[in-house]
């Protein structure tokens, strides 16, 4: 636990970018990085990157992952705010993907590392979510991209979300995700113009 550890002031913008499984969060940060060159942080990456190591902490989280669940939230903060302090030098800017999951964590990330400057969220039917994560099932090689799984990532989601964005309502942008990549980024972009002016 690293979370009494300070964090240096940070100057560059902190995006949060919200979703259900499979919205597509991952994708548009790709876009996000080769147009704005902001540091892209997935908790789901830092957390699958920890499972990889073979630690006694990486196959716990391996367990909740494959049921679906959050993992511990200060498991997640930790490793982000790892990653934060590593990066910071360097950074242009932090998108940080998939987090907040609940509305604690949110309170916990601006209390203990910054306060966020725009929140993203990609709005997308369950109908959506599930042909998504499907399709991405035959080559993603993920536990968790498996029809069961999907079902328990999707009610998580449900439970949790509503709470987390109606705690940010002056910097929160809902976008329809279900379009093209391309138009969903499109209006991306407006957003992110308007912060990096
Ligand atoms: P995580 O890795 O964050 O998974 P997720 O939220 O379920 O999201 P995905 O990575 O599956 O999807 P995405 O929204 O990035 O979509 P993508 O761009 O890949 O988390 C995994 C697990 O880790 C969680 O279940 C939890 O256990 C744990 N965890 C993570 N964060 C945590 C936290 N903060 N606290 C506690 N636990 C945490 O796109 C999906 C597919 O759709 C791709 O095939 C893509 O090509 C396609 N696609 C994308 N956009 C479009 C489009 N516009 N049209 C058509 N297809 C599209």
């Amino acid at each position: 636990m690293h979370l009494e550890a300070p964090v240096p002031e940070i100057k560059v913008p902190i995006i949060w970018v919200l979703g259900g499984p499979g919205s597509g969060k991952g994708t548009q940060c790709d876009r996000i990085v080769a147009k704005y060159g902001f540091t892209h942080l997935s908790s789901g990456d830092l957390l699958r990157a920890e499972v990889s190591s073979g630690s006694p902490r990486g196959k716990e989280l391996t367990a909740i992952m494959e049921r679906g669940e959050l993992v511990p939230m200060e498991v997640v903060l930790d490793l982000l705010k790892e990653a934060i302090i590593k990066a910071l030098p360097d950074s242009k800017g932090f998108l940080i993907d998939g987090y907040p999951r609940e509305k604690e964590q949110g309170i916990l990330f601006e209390k203990n590392i910054a306060p966020v400057n725009l929140v993203l969220f990609f709005d997308a039917s369950e109908n959506t979510l599930v042909e998504r994560l499907l399709g991405r099932a035959k080559t993603s090689g993920r536990v968790d991209d498996n029809e069961e799984t999907i079902k328990k990532r999707l009610h998580t989601f449900n439970t949790h979300n509503d709470q987390v964005v109606q705690q940010y309502p002056d910097k929160l942008k809902k976008i329809n995700a279900e379009r093209n990549v391309d138009d969903i980024f499109a209006e991306v972009t407006t957003y992110l113009d308007l912060l990096v002016a």
